[in-house]
């Protein structure tokens, strides 16, 4: 079955009576006023404030597809499955209905809807922990829903009890690593079994161990997640139950994809398929030949992750999402080197790109953009870097002792991974210094895990009364830029932190300093007014009617929420917001740049 069809599918599935749940457009990629991750990584992430509590517009039933990106996966990227792309279809009950719904209903789908065989289906839920109970009502709902299709299932056999480790879903693992404030809870996964034979082949260290679904040896593969999320971390430690019990469903499309075709590579999914075939074609190298396959699964996943985020504006940098977007483009880039030999040219990368596009034509992904546009932000990026490739090849030959600190940093400034380095240099008869490589390689990690640990720092802070209150003030300032500039300002982006907000927006130069601190006083004077902001809930129609602003480029649902501040702002937006501008302290501009070639970005905070 093709994914594009299973995302219909699963989305007129929950929609449908008796389940009745409302769509809810997928988010973007970089997620909004939220300081606690780089990108949207899951389903749930956009939904976190409805599923700690507070009311979404469109009810207690939500269904989606949801664009994620991971980069903790970007080194994992080459074997069968692994992707730092993908769709999550996910289904949401937010306070409503639990586990005696949701299981039944995923089975549903999957055996009736995808026509998957119940007998390669192998579930797992949460043993317990000394504060939470072990999981038996899963387990009890599971062996009858397996016994409704005439399948006996045993603990054990077909139902496996596992620890936190692998039954406890959070956005940051299990109990002991959720920050103060994380929602989470035990899950109950779907296992698809590809057979017997597979357990051995893909990674063989496995292969003399009894088979079960999270042994990690290629025969078992997750499709699905409902995550039973009742509890939040508390200040001291512990896990208290929250107002409301919530189902966070989701399922890899891609994945799912693969299992239909009975077939675990899911790069020969139809969201791929195309896109191989193009990299076949300007590389002339073929996808069956199997040292070719981890190059070109690198350069498809790479290349798409990279089109979805031009798509959305994002541009390469040195920084957060721009450096990622960067080190995708420049893995991609030796990837595509060293499978033809030469260096790769626009002729290579636009055809690939467009094939991400087609590939997606039936969804709205792309709907605002064009491949242009896209190869407009990405192309320069590309070509920079296919230079500066050639150079570190010439230079890399004249190095005539590799250590592997050198190797590092091969792999730090020019994207040479070891393995490569390794090749030319074993052609020259040298050998690479790998626990040299490894240790620095390992320092390295450390610093990636603590810059991440700052962005994710606050865990929740993003609703603190910090965040919240740098989040009202985004909007005073978007207003106060309108006033000011007399020009009609749209937002590019937006980001805030703990510390400071960081506003993107539209306008074709420098700001004067007598501007920005005209700008800054009228955001203090509407702080000083002690303004009350109001929300409603209405349809994105009357929303636009009503003068709100949105985010171009943003995709809406049918009904939204609109945060006005008294007589001076009105945005559609998902809050939360300080219900006083009072609240908000003293407003300071830190600096104001060049976003791109086209916008403008401003850095300010707040002081009590
Ligand atoms: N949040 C869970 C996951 O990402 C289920 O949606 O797997």
């Amino acid at each position: 079955m093709i994914a594009n069809e299973i995302r219909k599918k699963f989305i007129s599935f929950f929609t449908a009576s008796p389940r009745n749940h409302q769509e809810i457009p997928s988010a973007s990629l970089i997620p909004e006023n939220d300081p606690s991750s780089l990108f949207t990584s899951s389903g749930m992430q956009p939904l976190i404030t409805n599923l700690l509590g507070e009311k979404h517009p469109l009810g207690t039933r939500l269904v989606d597809s949801q664009k994620c990106f991971r980069s903790q996966d970007i080194e994992e990227v080459g074997d069968n499955s692994h992707t730092t792309f993908f769709e999550m279809l996910g289904n949401w009950s937010l306070g409503d209905y639990f586990k005696k719904e949701q299981l039944p209903w995923n089975f549903k789908f999957l055996t009736e809807e995808l026509k998957l065989d119940p007998k390669r289906l192998y579930v797992t839920v949460f043993e317990g922990n000394p504060s939470v109970p072990k999981d038996t009502v899963s387990i009890e709902i599971w062996k009858e829903i397996f016994a409704g299709a005439g399948i006996r299932a045993l603990e054990g056999e077909r139902i496996f009890a596992y620890p936190a480790q692998k039954n406890w879903w959070s956005r940051s693992g299990e109990p002991e690593k959720m920050p103060p404030g994380e929602p989470g809870g035990p899950d109950s996964e779907v296992f698809f079994d590809f057979g017997e034979k597979l357990h051995l082949h893909e990674r063989s260290i496995y292969a003399k161990e009894k088979c079960h679904p999270n042994c990690g040896g290629g025969r078992f593969m997750e499709i699905a997640n409902s995550v039973f999320m009742q509890y939040q971390k508390m200040p001291d430690g512990m896990l208290k139950e929250l107002p409301q019990k919530n189902v966070d469903f989701g399922g890899g499309l891609e994945r799912m994809a693969a299992a239909t075709n009975d077939n675990p590579d899911i790069f020969q999914t139809d969201l791929f398929s195309e896109i191989i075939a193009t990299i076949e074609k300007v590389t002339g190298k073929e996808y069956s030949n199997e040292s070719n396959k981890p190059a070109i699964r690198i350069i498809a996943d790479h290349l798409k992750a990279a089109t979805f985020m031009a798509a959305e504006g994002l541009e390469p940098g040195n920084k957060q999402q721009g450096y990622v977007l960067r080190r995708l483009l420049r893995r991609a880039t030796v990837k595509l080197r060293f499978l033809t030999n030469t260096s790769p040219d626009m002729e290579q990368f636009q055809p690939i790109v467009e094939s991400v596009l087609h590939a997606y034509k039936g969804t709205t992904y792309f709907d605002k953009v064009n491949s242009q546009a896209i190869e407009k932000i990405i192309g320069p990026e590309l070509l920079k870097f296919t230079k500066s490739l050639d150079k570190g090849l010439k230079e890399v030959q004249k190095i005539s002792q590799i250590s592997g600190k050198i190797a590092f940093d091969l792999y730090q400034t020019f994207g040479f991974p070891l393995e490569i380095t390794a090749e030319l240099f074993a052609q020259k008869g040298q050998q690479i210094d790998r626990q040299q490589f490894e240790a620095e390689f390992r320092k390295h990690q450390e610093l990636s895990r603590t810059t991440a640990k700052g962005v994710f720092k606050g865990g929740l802070a993003d609703h603190s009364e910090k965040t919240t209150a740098l989040h009202t003030a985004t909007h005073l300032l978007q207003q106060a830029l309108k006033n000011i500039l007399n020009y009609a300002v749209r937002q590019k982006g937006s980001h805030i932190t703990a510390e400071r907000l960081r506003f993107d927006f539209s306008y074709p130069q420098k700001l004067t300093p007598e501007k920005l601190q005209k700008v800054e006083a009228l955001v203090n004077q509407k702080i000083k007014e002690n303004l009350p902001v109001t929300m409603e809930i209405m349809t994105l129609n009357e929303a636009i009617k009503s003068g709100a602003s949105t985010v171009p480029g943003a995709h809406y649902p049918e009904k939204v929420k609109v945060y006005t501040i008294q007589g001076f702002s009105k945005e559609v937006c998902g809050g939360p917001h300080a219900d006083f501008t009072g609240r908000l302290g003293s407003f300071k501009i830190i600096k104001e740049e060049a976003a791109g070639t086209e916008n403008r970005r401003i850095y300010a905070s707040l002081t009590s």
